[in-house]
């Protein structure tokens, strides 16, 4: 049987995390939970060198070979991303308040009654998100299914410590300079509709 090269993943400390000393530097801190082949965490990095980035990926073949590639980049003291189920990292995660943005890019590609509890946008985890997310804190939801991006809607506007960015929370574009994540790239590739909602943290 040939070695797994993804046996040792990176990954968060098992008890608490401190987020604002994982990274080194003082920028921004952002989440992107699910960031897959990396395309979006990638170019943020490198589109905004202060900021400080976060990636929660629960496939570890995509956690290594993006966080190798961020190392590889120079960037890796700053942007890392984390084999983890962000289900359960995210409780892990301190202080409250610490997070600048969360981004949780076309999310849950899981259609079965059976696969329901794989998905990530829920109460619990917009829950965690609000709590590290700092007052006016920005949570940025993309989805390319119409019917995700209603519920989605549905379910973070019921949120009381979330507010519409805007007049509602739908945005007709990504507020967030050139980075795209690889589902974005092929839906504007292809010409398909993306939904994206914009929130903002409630003042505590
Ligand atoms: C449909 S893909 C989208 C990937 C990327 N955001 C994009 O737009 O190209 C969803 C990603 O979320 C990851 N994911 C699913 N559940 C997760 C969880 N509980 N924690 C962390 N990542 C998760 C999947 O492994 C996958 O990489």
């Amino acid at each position: 049987m040939p070695d797994d090269p993804y046996a040792n993943p990176p990954r968060l400390p098992e008890d608490e995390v401190d987020l604002p000393t994982l990274l080194k530097g003082a920028g921004p801190l952002e989440l992107e939970i699910g960031p897959g082949r990396g395309a979006f965490i990638l170019e943020r990095a490198a589109e905004c060198p202060e900021h400080r980035l976060v990636g929660l990926e629960i496939r570890r073949k995509y956690a290594c070979l993006v966080d190798a590639k961020l190392i590889e980049l120079g960037m890796g003291e700053r942007a890392r991303v984390f084999a983890e189920d962000a289900r359960l990292a995210l409780p892990r995660m301190r202080p409250d308040g610490c997070l600048d943005r969360a981004f949780i890019l076309f999310p849950d590609p899981w259609w079965k009654k059976k696969h329901q509890k794989r998905l990530v946008v829920v109460d619990p985890v917009i829950e965690e998100v609000g709590r590290l997310l700092r007052d006016d804190g920005e949570l940025f939801v993309v989805t390319d299914v119409p019917e995700r991006a209603d519920q989605y809607e549905e379910r973070l506007s019921a949120a009381p410590f979330l507010a519409p960015a805007g007049d509602g929370p739908r945005i007709d574009h990504n507020p967030y300079g050139t980075a795209r994540t690889n589902r974005e790239k092929h839906a504007e590739r292809d010409g398909l509709p993306v939904y994206r909602l914009l929130y903002r943290r409630r003042p505590r």
